[in-house]
């Protein structure tokens, strides 16, 4: 502190939720900058669970005000869920505040994301159905809607005016059919324009306020670096830039007002949807870090598919995001394995690779060169808290080596260790 970033180093479902609460409980802020309720980040509390999608990971800490930036896409159904959600289980909501310029999720985006996937065919991106693309899309042409729009019915009216007209035709031709007609969604929008008014605020303005007065102000990144729109592994990524660098853009921020920029990185590499992935376990190890792992998607409940931690995809991770520091997750889930195997090289037709490539059909062809290091054995669950208390060197020496290894090859501290899904199942160094 004062200003982090948290950022998921590969596909996204590192482990970010529970690190940003973990962080949280420093911060005085926390920032949504991109994606939307594509997103899945769980938090357990105690026994309490918690599976945040489109609200910051600050929401279930007191005190704490939480930012949707103007990067993120809004949808308004997920919003209304979780609020309600929250708010039967006593957490108050009061500190959330929304960009004026934040994209809604409209209902066509939905039909669209759907049409478009059925009209890949085979090569389906294998998205989540949130409407996530076609409302960035929109964003991108000019057509989105803001949520300063819904506090606004001339200018809501003026937009629909504008942009239904061309939503309409494109869905008829890609064969769906919205249910609402324009008054009916004018008359949905606006209300919901009012239900959230005191939410809907000049997030900027708050967040470059917040770190003038040298508040600890954490930003929170949804997906991971290798769904990136640029630098993942296009087209098989989400919509937005997952980047270290999308924190300026998605928040209204400059680039110089972040101070550490901590990438968390599971300690194995996980998936979900389609795409390349060279270190991926189709056999028995890869199912059981999927069984013990609880590898299964918060937002789809997909099964997430598992392999070997890739030191080409952390090492992009690092560059792109200029790393500070890891945070290193779900090392327990490997526990008991003889040894554990990390990819140092790619092998594609014949020749060696070290940089990850952009070109996804050299990736389907690339054989994975690994390095095989000891594993360790586990303990009881009972014993996580013991070697909580003992820190970093209470944990199993070949598991020490195993960061160790990490970080010398990748040039970033591991500055946090998460050995369990609690909050506080988790070493500082
Ligand atoms: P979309 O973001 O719904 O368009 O999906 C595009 C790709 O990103 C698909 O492969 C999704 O499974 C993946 N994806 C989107 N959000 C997340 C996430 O929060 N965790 C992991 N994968 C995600």
């Amino acid at each position: 502190m004062p200003s982090i970033a948290v950022i998921g180093a590969q596909w996204g479902d590192e482990g970010k939720g529970k690190i940003t609460d973990y962080e949280a409980g420093r911060a005085d802020m926390v920032v949504r900058y991109q994606g939307g309720s594509n997103a899945g980040h769980t938090i357990k509390v105690g026994e309490e669970v918690f599976a945040l999608h489109i609200l910051p990971s600050g929401i279930v800490r007191k005190g704490v005000i939480n930012v949707i930036g103007n990067g993120v896409i809004v949808d308004l159904i997920s919003l209304d869920r979780e609020i309600a959600e929250l708010e039967s289980r006593g957490k108050n909501v009061e500190g959330l505040k929304i960009s004026d310029r934040a994209n809604v999720i409209l209902n066509w985006h939905r039909l669209l994301d759907g049409a478009e996937e059925r009209l890949r065919g085979s090569k389906t991106v294998g998205t989540t159905g949130k409407g996530i693309g076609p409302c960035y899309s929109d964003k991108i042409a000019r057509s989105g809607i803001r949520m300063g729009d819904l506090l606004d019915p001339e200018l809501l009216e003026e937009r629909l005016d504008t942009v239904m007209p061309m939503k309409l035709k494109v869905m008829d031709i890609l064969g769906v059919r919205l249910a609402q007609n324009k008054e009916e969604l004018f008359k949905e929008l606006l209300a919901y324009g009012r239900k959230y008014e005191k939410y809907i605020t000049d997030t900027s303005v708050l967040v470059n306020d917040a770190l003038d007065q040298g508040k600890n102000v954490l930003f929170e990144g949804a997906q991971g670096t290798m769904l990136d729109i640029d630098h993942g592994t296009y087209p098989f990524v989400t919509s937005s830039n997952c980047v270290a660098g999308a924190i300026c853009t998605g928040s209204g921020v400059g680039p110089k007002r972040v101070d550490e920029i901590m990438g968390v990185l599971k300690a194995y590499t996980t998936r979900v949807g389609a795409g390349p992935f060279p270190t991926e376990l189709k056999d028995a190890t890869g199912e059981m870090l999927m069984n013990v792992g609880g590898e299964f998607g918060t937002t789809t409940g997909r099964a997430r598919r598992c392999g070997w931690l890739d030191l080409l995809v952390v090492e992009h991770a690092a560059r792109l995001n200029g790393l500070t520091q890891f945070a290193v997750t779900k090392l327990d889930v490997m526990n008991g394995l003889k040894t554990v195997k990390v990819a140092v090289a790619y092998e594609i037709d014949g020749k060696k690779v070290y940089h990850f490539p952009g070109n996804f059909k050299m990736l389907e062809r690339a054989k994975p060169v690994y390095e095989e290091l000891d594993g360790w054995s586990g303990w009881k669950e009972e014993e996580t808290m013991e070697i909580v208390r003992g820190g970093f060197d209470a944990l199993p020496k070949e598991m020490r080596q195993y960061i160790g290894y990490i970080e010398k090859r990748s040039k970033v501290p591991a500055r946090i260790i998460s050995i369990g899904k609690g909050r506080e199942e988790t070493i500082r160094r």
